[in-house]
């Protein structure tokens, strides 16, 4: 799979191409390695794609196949080993961990797969939490996503007087309340019977295409997956 920095690469010039609206890519992935430390197989060799703004997409593997690590690696958590990760034309590969965890910030919106909750701190200061940290804390709307999650009754309480599938639901209202251009959803209705998780895949889109954000969104579920307009697989470290 190409990316639009194929053509710029190759003159050893890393100028990005414009997206649809004549605005930088949202996301430019090419040629990505990423090997663990005293691992003997890398888990990602060459991953190249790119997406425009409010593009979202479905990323699909057999377990261990290296999605978290890839949505890792494009929500500035952990570095590639070689190639290019460039959000709206910054390449983050070559920042140190201030430089990718202010760009983060800023733009991109991780929804963990195990939710990465803050035990000490209720529901609606979890929420308010990380929209604080990117200058975007609006009470009104972290109310307003909380209602629409369903989590209105629970904003006191704290993650581990949740079951499962709520702190899941408070985990994407805390993404969503920093209004990220990209999120990235990683299994985000893994812990859900089929019916809330098709409820909350359902939110979960119609919220993200309100602010106009991108989405990738991991997922194990092909019901799911198969509902997105488009859709990455990955396989022995590659896009297929
Ligand atoms: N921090 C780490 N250190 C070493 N190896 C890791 C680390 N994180 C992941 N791995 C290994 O990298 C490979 C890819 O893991 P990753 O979590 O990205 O897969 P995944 O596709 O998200 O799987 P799942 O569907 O089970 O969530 C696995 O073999 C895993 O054991
Ligand atoms: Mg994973």
């Amino acid at each position: 799979m190409r990316s639009s920095f194929d053509r710029t690469l190759s003159n050893g010039v890393s100028r990005p191409m414009l997206g649809q609206r004549g605005c930088l890519m949202l996301l430019d992935i090419h040629d990505v390695t990423k090997t663990y430390p005293g691992a003997e197989a890398a888990v990602l060799r060459g991953v190249s794609f790119s997406m425009d703004r409010s593009d979202m997409l479905a990323l699909t593997g057999e377990s261990g196949s290296g999605k978290s690590t890839l949505l890792h690696l494009i929500g500035g958590l952990d570095s590639a080993d070689s190639g290019v990760v460039a959000i709206e034309g910054t390449d983050l590969t070559p920042l140190n961990d201030v430089g990718r965890a202010a760009l983060r910030r800023g733009t991109v919106g991780v929804i963990f797969q195990q939710f990465n909750l803050i035990p000490s701190l209720t529901v609606a200061a979890n929420i308010a939490f990380q929209a604080r940290l990117a200058g975007r804390h609006d009470p009104d709307r972290a109310q307003a996503l909380a209602d629409r999650l369903g989590l209105g009754e629970h904003l006191h309480k704290y993650p581990e007087q949740l079951s499962g599938g709520q702190q899941q639901r408070v985990a994407i209202a805390r993404t969503l309340a920093a209004q990220p251009k990209l999120v990235l959803a990683d299994e985000p209705t893994g812990n859900l019977d089929e019916a809330t998780a098709d409820t909350v895949f359902a939110l979960l889109c119609e919220l993200v295409e309100e602010t106009g954000a991108g989405l990738i969104l991991a997922t194990h579920s092909e019901r799911l997956a198969s509902r997105m307009a488009r859709r990455l697989h990955l396989r022995a470290g590659r896009l297929t």
